[in-house]
């Protein structure tokens, strides 16, 4: 059933205070729920319609009393004429040992935990399970001391006490109106991490970390980074934290990385721990940003939140928005920028290239956990981001400061937020919300004039929006353009002004300019679109080596790596050698030590096969890994002497930091390794099984494994077995060791991947193990996925068919590589879709694979 952002209508019942017991035992959990209901004026009908499944209701009281004038669908318990006001109290069981959804109360690793956003709270208790009813709750939990010593929930902890016969109970409140896809349950044996906070106003906040024994010396940086995430949003918002208590849980079973449940954050495994013996550079910035992350959710999301699902992007934009500004203060904000936009190219891009595609406020889905997507999330930040620009810092916190003032403790749409953005800066944002409203993604074409005799130069823009599903005739956007001029020497004559773009062409003028300039267009990636200019390659190269602009730099760098690859794959004789000369300049430069380490890491990686796809019009991963390899075989031939120096410089010291220098200095050298080891010859094999005996942290170690995983030599399987031995009992770890295997682009993959799908350590009921497999192949291996004879596609057919009765939303989330079907080459287009036609005849399709795969094949 699709349900639509128009059908919106207020609920009929307002909720007062949720009183929630939880009595667990091992072979059923009784949840008794105490609800105050109030009609609200508004109302349509007496009617309250509760949201529930997957529980058996075994009593029922309104006001006290004995109440069966109830019934009870699969999905719904109907009250008809239920009265103004009173209370319901509901006794249900549910199982949450056989809850593989992993939706509700579920046990992982034997502990219970809840996720409820976004309907997972209609598992746990009948309730209007929708995100504009706020209640306060008190919720207390019973369960066997020994098994269970830990019981948390949100709020504040009220009482705590010993039963008989072994058991225990503590009990929550949380005093602020919150609604139940917020609501959290934690029980389980947990060791503690401790650790404490002081707010602005001088409040003190104990800040506590769970994990599971053996795991604590793995919570140091993602305490430090909860510390300067509640510092940062004082500073750069003004936002201090309510509570006493913040709590942080990390559980292994776990199907998005994090959820921001009022004070009582659980994560994801991946997400929390830390160490450099087990955890990447890469690891490390991505526990930061998610521990931001769910902790700026406190104000925007919950203390501010969303009217309907519709909304989503109110919260998880501005809070993606949020972290990646964190991150970039913590860090090195270009190369932030860098790494955020790539990963845009890569999947945002390709879902609005996709059947998929939909706006950052759709306006139906038929499940909502399909839309915890890419452009909710990553493209609806670029929507804050592009508001940021366009009001400046200034002014876009005044309206920040606006919008808390006015809906704290509201549920709102993204258009109030936008208002807000309007109101303080008295601009008109109506043209701007096009973005909320508009699927796909926009171009942008740029081409210049210079008038020597008036030293003018006029910069002509022209924008479209290609049509999507069920979206035709897209008018033009508000286009924020950051612009800067320099000139034939390299010089900047004029710094970033911001061009704003309304019409669907348009021309810009600037004054003063002495002679011809070569334009810095799009600075920073101030509008999520792909751009087109007339740049010839000596004025990228100009502004690869000149540019102001950290990202655009880069940009320049990737442009013309692109237009070479284009060359090669259009005749692979094609004449690269500027291209690859070019590339020793950027090397020489990082041996000199001139710049940021992360930053020309990042100009020696070629763009991957995943950003190459977007900028094709028929896809075809060998053609694009064979053009790509071979520029990267050049570039190893020519510059075999200097990379092997720019290797030596950068060797590891011994002393191990996550410093933004350290990690610099780590990533540079792995690219050097990887481009010395592009060959995959005998010297490459035993140079890159050096790099993983010499290393004393992760990093080096997945970057040795890494350039071993095509290989054929001996040392890979030496390798491999080592690091197997040596990191067995750390599962985050021996998810990398199966996604460094299904990674590996060579004739044998076929065979391992049937070797690793039968190892003991695979379990498919857990999502981070399913995802090293099956989504490191599928996204990650791009080659052999896409093997003409069918079989990468097979693999993953029949891992979804399979999870859709196990885990509906880790099924539905494997389907995203195939989404694109029809872009590939007719051969591969046929069997994509072959793959998604025998999904779409499996019977019992959950909802959630039903949606994507029906609006997949309707294209
Ligand atoms: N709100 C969470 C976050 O962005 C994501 C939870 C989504 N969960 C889900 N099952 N769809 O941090
Ligand atoms: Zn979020």
């Amino acid at each position: 059933k699709t349900i639509y952002l128009k059908d919106y209508t207020p609920a009929p019942y307002r909720v007062g205070h949720v009183n929630l017991s939880f009595t667990l035992f091992e072979d059923k959990t009784i949840v008794k729920s105490e609800v105050q209901y109030i009609k609200t004026a508004d109302a349509t009908s007496g009617d309250l319609v509760l949201n529930g499944q997957d529980q058996v209701v075994t009593a029922v009281e309104m006001d006290g009393i004995r109440f069966d004038g109830y019934t009870i669908t699969a999905h719904e318990m109907t009250i008809k004429d239920a009265g103004e006001k009173f209370t319901l109290t509901i006794t249900s069981e549910i199982d949450p040992a056989s809850n593989t959804a992993l939706e509700g109360l579920y046990k992982s690793q034997g502990s219970y935990c809840t996720q409820c956003e976004a309907e997972g709270f209609r598992r746990i208790t009948y309730f209007q399970d929708r995100p504009d009813v706020l209640s306060t709750f008190s919720v207390r939990i019973e369960a066997d001391k020994h098994k269970y010593p830990v019981l948390l929930s949100n709020g504040n902890l009220v009482d705590t006490g010993d039963l008989a016969h072994g058991r225990h109970f503590t009990a929550w409140n949380d005093p602020f109106p919150k609604p139940c896809y917020l609501f959290a349950l934690v029980a389980g044996n947990l060791v503690r991490i401790e650790d404490s906070f002081q707010t602005m106003s001088g409040r003190q906040v104990a800040l506590h970390i769970y994990v599971r024994a053996g795991d604590e010396q793995q919570c140091d940086h993602a305490m430090q980074s909860l510390k300067k995430a509640m510092k940062w949003d004082e500073e750069k918002y003004g936002r201090e934290y309510q509570l006493d208590l913040f709590n942080i849980v990390a559980v292994s079973d776990f199907n998005m990385g994090a959820m921001e449940n009022t004070s009582l954050n659980i994560f994801n495994t991946k997400l929390v721990l830390a160490h450099q013996e087990t955890a990447t550079d890469t690891d490390f910035d991505s526990v930061e940003a998610v521990i931001g992350h769910e902790y700026f959710h406190n104000w925007t999301g919950n203390r501010v939140t969303c009217r309907d699902w519709f909304q989503l992007s109110l919260k998880e934009g501005l809070t993606v928005f949020r972290d990646q500004e964190f991150s970039a203060d913590m860090s090195s904000r270009a190369v932030k920028r860098i790494d955020d936009v790539d990963q845009l190219r890569r999947l945002q891009f390709s879902e609005d290239a996709s059947p998929l595609a939909h706006a950052v406020q759709p306006d139906n889905f038929i499940e909502i956990s399909n839309f915890y997507t890419t452009t909710v999330y990553e493209k609806g930040a670029e929507l804050i981001r592009m508001q940021h620009t366009l009001l400046g810092q200034e002014t876009y916190r005044k309206a920040a400061d606006l919008y808390f003032e006015r809906y704290d403790g509201h549920a709102v749409t993204c258009n109030d937020f936008v208002q807000c953005m309007a109101d303080a800066s008295g601009r008109d944002m109506s043209q701007f919300f096009l973005w909320y409203k508009q699927a796909g993604t926009p171009t942008l074409k740029a081409s210049g004039q210079y008038n020597a005799a008036q030293q003018q130069y006029t910069l002509s823009l022209t924008q479209s929006q290609p049509d999507t599903a069920g979206q035709a005739d897209k008018k033009p956007l508000h286009i924020p353009v950051a612009v800067g001029l320099l000139d034939a020497l390299g010089n900047e004559t004029h710094a970033t002004q911001i061009l704003e773009m309304t019409a669907r062409e348009q021309s810009f003028t600037f004054d003063h300019v002495p002679s011809r300039p070569v334009p810095s267009i799009l600075r920073g990636f101030s509008a999520p679109v792909k751009l087109t200019t007339d740049l010839s390659d000596d004025d990228l190269r100009l502004l690869q080596l000149k540019d102001t602009d950290g990202f655009n730099k880069w940009e320049s760098g990737q442009t013309l790596a692109l237009r070479n690859i284009e060359r090669v794959m259009a005749d692979a004789t094609a004449d690269i050698s500027q291209f690859v000369d070019d590339f020793g300049i950027i090397i020489e430069q990082a041996i000199a030590g001139v710049g940021d380490k992360a930053l020309l890491a990042r100009a020696l990686t070629l763009p991957t096969i995943a950003v190459i796809a977007q900028t094709q019009t028929v896809i075809d991963p060998a053609a694009i890994d064979q053009a790509r390899t071979h520029i990267l075989k050049s570039i190893k031939r020519a510059h075999k002497d200097a990379l092997a120096r720019l290797y030596d410089d950068n060797a590891n010291t011994g002393t191990f930091s996550v410093s933004p220098a350290a990690m610099g200095r780590r990533a540079l050298q792995n690219v050097a390794l990887e481009l010395l080891t592009v060959t995959n010859g005998k010297g490459c094999a035993a140079r890159a099984k050096a790099h993983y005996d010499g290393a004393n942290n992760m990093t080096d170690r997945v970057a040795a494994l890494a350039c071993l995983s095509d290989s054929t030599q001996p040392e890979r399987e030496l390798v491999f077995a080592d690091f197997y031995e040596r990191f067995k009992a750390y599962q985050l770890v021996v998810d990398k060791w199966f996604t460094l295997q299904a990674m590996a682009n060579r004739p044998a993959i076929f065979d391992d991947f049937a070797k690793l799908r039968q190892h003991h350590e695979f379990n498919i009921k857990n999502p981070n193990r399913v995802r090293s497999l099956y989504s490191a192949f599928a996204l990650n291996n791009p080659v052999q996925f896409h093997h003409p004879s069918g079989q990468g596609y097979a693999i993953l057919r029949d891992a979804i068919i399979e999870l859709n009765a196990i885990n509906p939303q880790i099924a539905s989330r494997l389907v995203t590589p195939l989404r694109e079907w029809k872009r590939y080459t007719p051969v591969l287009q046929t069997q994509m879709q072959d793959a998604l036609q025998a999904i779409m005849n499996t019977p019992n399709l959950s909802n959630d694979v039903f949606e994507l795969v029906s609006k997949s094949l309707k294209g």
